[in-house]
């Protein structure tokens, strides 16, 4: 097949670097905002007097019918074709001829391609935030049914003090509302229109960079020509928001893994999210929470092969960049894969209330209550640390916990212990008292869980 860049050339590309050489496989993903590039692009030549009227016309008319027949599935892209922008111009020019030839005025392939996967990275970002908005839904629904559920916190994977299965629900919301507010950002910087910036250098026909951009919705566009076509911190920094939003999956998994093992026995998956062994009977995977974890791992490798293929290139544009386009795709494909089934399975997954509230209440969680109860008496918190610490040593050879001490035992340790003791460690009061803005308190909970469905409804009703 001609090469549309033939022109130079006496020799044909060898077949195997034709294949080399193209991304068509990959990149066809972004035929539909190629041809909304395109049908901009040729609207304003045609209104700048760039190519006459009628040419922009004819041109405009048959980007929409080729965009309706690659939708039906009736168009075959070529890999002689190099990428979806020539296999576009190519079946336009073979359907129109001249008009079609003239579309590529003023415009080079380096700010195409750096228009389509701005153009391209925004639409998958704003399907992600959504995404994250039902991901956030989810875990504030589990928070509200589990105000009440008392479970062990953990620090350094030891029981540390009591809080509630609300509260740890209530942090993945926090994270998760990070990941949504950072995927917003990197989409606000992702918007600005890079068309104009030609191959490198700009371009000396008078086009409407403007009109170009506020046809295709662009808040802004891009301020040097060199930038416009070099530029792939977008799709770094996506890769990065999306690296995070794993990583929170990822860490509530390896939580499910670990609670639902037959140690912990906290949370129960369901069966329709679980899988069976060929060769234990009695085994129940947590599978889908493994592959999440498992897949963390591939998305965060994309971010190193994006960052690691940027760092050594000169400035403009290099072949390099074509490899931008699979590390993105798949870190946008994994998250899209990961998340829904990730709700799914949080969502329909048994919450073992009394094994939590057990947990509770074993390994001394309620420590530190006891601690602050004699601060409150009038002992130096240092010194209530001191007088508790042996307590737990006295209770961890009488295999008792705290509440299990009798008066005249508490007494030996210190003789300001009152009956009261035994309501202030108790876990109800050892969480209801940490009462502080983003304790673990029921009414704090409550109130956060409050904001967070205002939150999440203000998402619902913005553009
Ligand atoms: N397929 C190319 C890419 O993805 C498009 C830009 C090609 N530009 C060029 N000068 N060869 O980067």
């Amino acid at each position: 097949m001609a090469k549309l860049w033939g022109g130079r050339f006496r020799k044909s590309t060898d077949k195997k670097v034709d294949d080399f050489n193209s991304s068509i496989r990959f990149d066809k993903r972004m035929y539909e905002q190629d041809i909304r590039g395109s049908i901009a692009h040729a609207t304003m030549l045609g209104k700048q007097g760039i190519i006459p009227q009628e040419d922009a016309d004819k041109i405009v008319d048959e980007l929409k019918r080729i965009l309706a027949d690659i939708k039906e599935g009736k168009v075959e892209f070529l890999i002689d074709a190099e990428d979806i922008h020539m296999n576009i111009e190519k079946i336009l020019t073979d359907r129109i001829g001249d008009a079609g030839k003239r579309l590529h005025t003023g415009r080079s392939r380096n700010d195409q391609v750096a228009l389509d996967i701005r153009m391209y990275l925004m639409d998958e970002t704003a399907e992600i935030e959504e995404i994250l908005a039902e991901t956030m839904s989810t875990f504030v629904e589990l928070a509200k049914k589990h105000t009440d559920t008392i479970m062990p916190g953990y620090t350094h994977l030891q029981k540390a003090q009591p809080i509630t299965f609300a509260h740890h629900c209530m942090a993945y919301f926090e994270m998760f509302k990070r990941d949504y507010l950072r995927l917003k950002d990197c989409r606000r910087r992702t918007n600005v229109m890079p068309l104009g910036s030609g191959a490198l250098a700009g371009t000396t026909y008078p086009l409407d960079r403007q009109m170009v951009a506020d046809m295709l919705g662009f808040d802004g566009i891009t301020m040097n020509s060199l930038d416009g076509v070099s530029d792939r911190d977008f799709v770094i920094e996506l890769a990065n928001c999306l690296a995070i939003v794993m990583m929170h999956a990822s860490r509530f998994s390896e939580e499910l893994i670990l609670w639902s093992s037959n140690e912990f026995g906290f949370v129960e998956m369901d069966d329709a999210y679980s899988t069976g062994s060929s060769i234990m009977p009695q085994k129940k995977n947590p599978d889908v929470a493994e592959l999440i974890r498992g897949k963390a791992g591939r998305v965060y490798g994309n971010l190193m092969s994006l960052l690691t293929m940027m760092k050594g290139l000169p400035l403009a544009y290099n072949k390099d960049m074509q490899e931008d386009k699979e590390p993105i795709f798949d870190s946008i494909d994994t998250v899209k894969l990961c998340l829904p089934v990730f709700c799914d399975m949080v969502r329909t997954m048994k919450v073992n209330t009394d094994v939590m509230y057990k947990g509770a209440n074993g390994g001394f969680t309620n420590a530190t209550d006891a601690a602050d109860y004699l601060v409150k008496k009038g002992l130096p918190f240092r010194d209530a640390h001191a007088v508790i610490g042996n307590m737990v040593y006295y209770c961890i050879e009488h295999n008792k916990a705290i509440d299990d001490l009798t008066m005249d035992e508490m007494k030996s340790f210190s003789d300001i212990i009152e009956d009261d003791i035994y309501k202030a460690v108790s876990m109800e009061t050892c969480v209801n008292d940490r009462d502080v803005i983003g304790g673990p308190a029921k009414k704090m909970t409550e109130k956060a869980i409050r904001k967070a469905e205002q939150f999440i409804d203000s998402i619902d009703t913005e553009d």
